[in-house]
């Protein structure tokens, strides 16, 4: 059975967040997809705010399952015994930093490998973080988030 990490903060989860998790789920036969509980930004959502708004997302993936962890991902790895971590690419900048992450995870649990998937172009400019300055100031993200998520991000940041 080969089961792909998806890792992130999904602080909160955008369409491109869930559009990874989908593709990564019809290329392996599971996908766990494992909440980091304290990023190293404060958070704008819960731990628990954050899987549930996943969970939301990603009822109609029947091999998904919602996780966290807390410290370094290749412990979590470890004690699930998974092997690949899945992670979506945007663009060149993301590369850098991802590659990086990938060898410094390599290093330190060598076996644990990762493979990329490109964004899609219709996603590809979307960030947890432009969300989050989007709704703040009032601007619409329809369309770029799960509808679970624009509902939060109201909430969050409710129109005067
Ligand atoms: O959604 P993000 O912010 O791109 O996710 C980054 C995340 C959570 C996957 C990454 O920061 C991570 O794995 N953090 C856990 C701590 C860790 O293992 N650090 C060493 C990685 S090189």
């Amino acid at each position: 059975m080969a089961t792909a990490l998806c890792p992130g903060s999904f602080d909160p989860p955008t369409n491109g967040h869930i559009d990874v998790i989908e593709r990564a789920s019809r290329y392996f036969d599971s996908v766990v997809v494992a909440v980091i509980a304290n990023p190293s930004k404060e958070p704008l959502f819960s731990l628990e705010q954050r899987s549930d708004m996943l969970r939301d997302a990603l009822t109609h993936v029947d091999n998904v399952e919602i996780a966290s962890f807390d410290g370094l991902l290749v412990d979590f790895a470890r004690d699930r015994d998974l092997g690949v971590v899945v992670k979506g690419l945007r663009a060149i900048s993301d590369f850098e930093y991802e590659l990086q992450m990938a060898q410094m995870n390599s290093n330190l649990s060598p076996g644990l490998d990762t493979m990329f998937m490109t964004a899609k172009p219709e996603w590809a400019f979307l960030s947890s973080s432009l969300v989050k300055e989007v709704a703040r100031y009032g601007g619409s993200i329809d369309g770029l988030v799960p509808p679970g998520v624009a509902k939060a991000l109201q909430g969050a940041f409710p129109t005067p």
